[in-house]
């Protein structure tokens, strides 16, 4: 099942890896997602996870520290999240 995330309005399909964050993937993917520290600090990949979320990892501590009220509306960190099958 492919995943789908929203940056900046634009609407980007990710094909998920299992255990490779959506940033990473998107790099291979040729999907140009914004990004800086790929480290959970900048919030620059912050994504609306429009599909999928039932195959990713659950939010980690650093997009709990960083994007905490926002992750109830859907919005993770792409260097962050991880799909798990
Ligand atoms: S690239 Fe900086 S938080 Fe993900």
């Amino acid at each position: 099942m492919a995943i789908q995330v929203k940056q900046e309005g634009n609407v980007y399909t990710i094909e998920p890896v299992k255990g490779k964050s959506l940033l990473a993937t998107a790099f291979e993917q040729e999907v140009p997602l914004d990004y800086k520290c790929q480290k959970g600090n900048c919030t620059r990949c912050k994504v609306e996870l429009v599909k999928g979320e039932e195959i990713v990892n659950k939010p980690t501590p650093k997009e709990h520290e960083q994007i905490e009220d926002e992750l109830p509306e859907g919005y993770r960190l792409a260097c962050q999240t991880v799909p798990l099958k």
